[in-house]
C-alpha cells in the first residue's frame, strides 16, 4: 500500500521507503536528505518492528536504503544520517566507500532518565554529514555561524595575525551540538517515541540547502524535517510507513485539518500551542505564528 499526498512544493508519502523512493522520487532530484531510520533498539513505532534478528541483518537493510538514497541526490547533494551509537561504526565504514564523509557530529542532550550505575549513560546520538562532491556542495556558513563568546566579547585584539585585528564575533558551531530533546510540554511535541528537535533540523537545513531546494526525509516520523524545510522556504518530501505519523505530516506540512472526514489535531496539552506551524525562530527565540 502506498499513497501520495502533495501540493506544489511538498510531498507526504505513506508507504515503505523502498516503494516510495522507487515510485515518487526521480534519481538525481534531491538536494538534501536527513535520514533517521529505526535504530534496531526495539522502539515502538506501532506495527513497525524496530528490531532485526542480528546486527548484520539491520546493517544489510540500511545499506540498501542508503544506496537508493544516494542515487536520489543531485551531484551537489548532501545526506545527514543518524543511527544508534552501536550501529554507527558499521554504517560509517560502509558509507565512506560510496560518498564523502565531511563531519562526524555528536548531538548531545541532557537526560534525567539516564540512571546507569554500572557504566557511563548515553547522552548523545551520532550524525554523519556526507556529500556527493567534496569540491562542490552547499554549506552556508553565514547562516549557521554562532556567537563567539571569547575574545570578541571583550573587544580583544588578536596580535598573532599579520595585521592585528579584533577577534571574530561569530564562529562555526563545530561538531558537538547541544540541543534539548523534545519533551511533552514543548510546543513542538508530537505523539512519536523518537521525535527530533526542530532546532537540530533548522541547523542542518540552513547549512546544507538553499531556498527552493528539495529536502527529503525517508523516515519522516513527525515530519519535523519537512515542516522546518517548509518554514525555511525549501520544498520537501517525507515518507513514513505508519499511517498515524503520515497524519501528522498532512497536518504539519500540507496544512490539512482533516483527512477522509477524520479531524487531524495536534496533541492536546495544557501548555499553549501557537497558531500556524508553531516553528521557532532560533535566532530571535520567538515562536513564529
Ligand atoms: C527514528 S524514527 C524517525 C523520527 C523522525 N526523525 C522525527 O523527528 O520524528 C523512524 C521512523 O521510520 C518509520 N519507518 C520504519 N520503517 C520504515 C520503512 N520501511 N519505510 C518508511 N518508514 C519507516 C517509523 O514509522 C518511524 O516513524
Amino acid at each position: 500500500m502506498i499513497n501520495l499526498y502533495e501540493n506544489a512544493d511538498h510531498k507526504v508519502i505513506y508507504g515503505d521507503v523502498f516503494d516510495a523512493l522507487d515510485s515518487y522520487v526521480p534519481d538525481g532530484s534531491v538536494d538534501l536528505i536527513f535520514a533517521d531510520p529505526p535504530y534496531n533498539i526495539g522502539k515502538n513505532f506501532g506495527h513497525i518492528e524496530d528490531k532485526w534478528p542480528c546486527i548484520e541483518a539491520y546493517v544489510g537493510w540500511c545499506k540498501k536504503w542508503i544506496s537508493l538514497c544516494i542515487q536520489k541526490l543531485t551531484p551537489r547533494g548532501s545526506i545527514y544520517l543518524m543511527t544508534s551509537t552501536q550501529a554507527m561504526p558499521y554504517i560509517d565504514t560502509h558509507i565512506r566507500s560510496l560518498i564523502h564523509v565531511m563531519s562526524r557530529i555528536v548531538w548531545h542532550y541532557d537526560s534525567s532518565g539516564v540512571q546507569a550505575k554500572k557504566k557511563f549513560g548515553s547522552l548523545y546520538e551520532p550524525i554523519l554529514f556526507c556529500v556527493m562532491d567534496k569540491k562542490n556542495y552547499t554549506f552556508n556558513y553565514d547562516d549557521i555561524a554562532i556567537e563567539a563568546k571569547t575574545g570578541a566579547k571583550r573587544k580583544l585584539i588578536d596580535y598573532r595575525k599579520a595585521v592585528p585585528s579584533e577577534y571574530s564575533a561569530i564562529k562555526n558551531p563545530g561538531n558537538v551540538w547541544y540541543f534539548p530533546r523534545v519533551r511533552y510540554r514543548m510546543h513542538e511535541y508530537e505523539d512519536h517515541p523518537t521525535q527530533k528537535p526542530e532546532s537540530l533540523l533548522n541547523r542542518i537545513i540552513l547549512a546544507s540547502s538553499n531556498p527552493g531546494d528539495v529536502v527529503m526525509d525517508p523516515f519522516a516520523g513527525t515530519f519535523t524535517t519537512c515542516a522546518v524545510a517548509a518554514y525555511l522556504g525549501r520544498r520537501s518530501i517525507g515518507i513514513d510507513l505508519n499511517a498515524d505519523y503520515v497524519d501528522i505530516g498532512l497536518r504539519r506540512v500540507l496544512g490539512y485539518s482533516s483527512v477522509n472526514g477524520r479531524p487531524l489535531e495536534p496533541v492536546s496539552k495544557n501548555t499553549q500551542r501557537v497558531n500556524g506551524n508553531g516553528i521557532k525562530n532560533y535566532y530571535s527565540e520567538e515562536l513564529i505564528v
